[in-house]
């Protein structure tokens, strides 16, 4: 049997390779491995607690909040508030972005995250993830209300995600690969147990809220009825896989290959998903692992953001399929 690697063995080594980093980004993504131990445990026990169903309250994306959406943001904020490295702390769950009072003066980087990802999978005990994303601040932040903690993807420091599935794993990149680490709940440390992960470049499932169609443009519809159809040379028909779980599907797609999509609806061009916390860490795990994110029409990582919670249109995973996605959707061909 191999040596068990830990996660925060297995930091400390990746930190080796960003020497400016000096022990903070260890030190941060510990707190989130944290954070998601402790989701964990409440998700194991949580029909035995008063913690299922709805809070009465809707969040600022205008959806009902569960009572374990607002527990798991509570317990991601708690976990940051013991820092003095995290300043800027942005949620699906909070309207503005929350400054860490400890981490004011010294604080040089913004966690943004969705404490629970795949609400609707709550109260049936389905698959649930939690999604970051990690950015360095700008050297002299104008303040909370500035625009310095916003940045394209592709200046993330990390992003990725915990998943709560039949096991809970952690899967992270930091631009070294993608790594993926499954919690021993005995022991309650990740271990190592996938490095380097890359992925198919084209797959033989699609992952979609397939009962959206009619609010589709043409080139969604024409692609996915492209992939019905019946063509075993080009592995055709797809299979259909949706969980309503960004994390859980997107997790599918990164070890099994083939696409998730959220598109842009006719009358609501923007799509559902949030940009900073869950299409751009998703899409840097994904790009890690020779995958692509991307809106259908441009690249996540270059879009320059104007606001926390803005949403995008999603379409993420092997190349091929992104790609020729891509093709279908573009105006010219809707
Ligand atoms: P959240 O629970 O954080 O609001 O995210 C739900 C997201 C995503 O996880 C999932 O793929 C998608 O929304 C499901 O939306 P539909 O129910 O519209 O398919
Ligand atoms: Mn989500
Ligand atoms: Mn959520």
């Amino acid at each position: 049997m191999s040596r068990p690697i830990s996660l925060t063995q297995h930091i400390l080594t990746q930190q080796r390779l960003h020497p400016e980093a000096t022990g903070e980004f260890s030190a941060i993504m510990t707190q989130i491995a944290l954070g998601g131990k402790m989701i964990a445990q409440d998700l194991r026990q949580a029909g035995l607690l008063d913690i299922l169903g709805t809070t009465g309250e809707v969040n600022v994306q205008g959806e009902e909040v569960q009572k374990l959406d607002q527990r798991a943001n509570e317990t991601f904020v708690q976990v940051f508030e013991s820092s003095t490295l995290v300043r800027t702390v942005v949620s699906e769950e909070m309207e503005d972005p929350y400054t860490v009072v400890s981490a004011e003066r010294t604080g040089k980087y913004a966690v943004f995250f969705d404490p629970l990802d795949g609400s609707s999978n709550i109260d049936v005990n389905a698959s649930l993830g939690s999604i970051f994303s990690i950015h360095r601040l700008s050297p002299s932040p104008s303040g909370n209300g500035g625009a310095s903690f916003l940045k394209p993807g592709a200046e993330q420091v990390a992003g990725g995600y915990i998943l709560f599935g039949a096991s809970t794993i952690l899967v992270y990149t930091c631009g070294d690969g993608v790594h993926l680490f499954t919690l021993n709940p005995g022991i309650g440390e990740f271990f190592l147990s996938g490095s380097n992960i890359t992925m198919p470049a084209h797959g033989a499932i699609y992952c979609v809220n397939e009962g959206n169609c009619l609010k589709w443009s043409n080139g969604m519809k024409n692609y996915i009825d492209h992939l019905q159809e019946i063509d075993p040379a080009t592995g055709r028909p797809y299979s259909l896989r949706y969980t309503g779980c960004l994390a859980a599907d997107v997790h599918r797609v990164l070890l099994k290959g083939g696409l998730y999509l959220y598109p842009g609806e006719v009358d609501k061009p923007e799509g559902k998903l949030r940009l900073m916390y869950e299409a751009a860490p998703l899409t840097f795990v994904i790009e890690q692992a020779g995958g692509i994110g991307s809106t259908g029409f441009e690249r996540i990582q270059t879009i320059q953001p104007k606001t926390p919670h803005q949403r995008v249109p999603l379409v993420i995973g092997s190349r091929d399929d992104v790609e020729l996605a891509e093709k279908f959707l573009k105006p010219e061909m809707g």
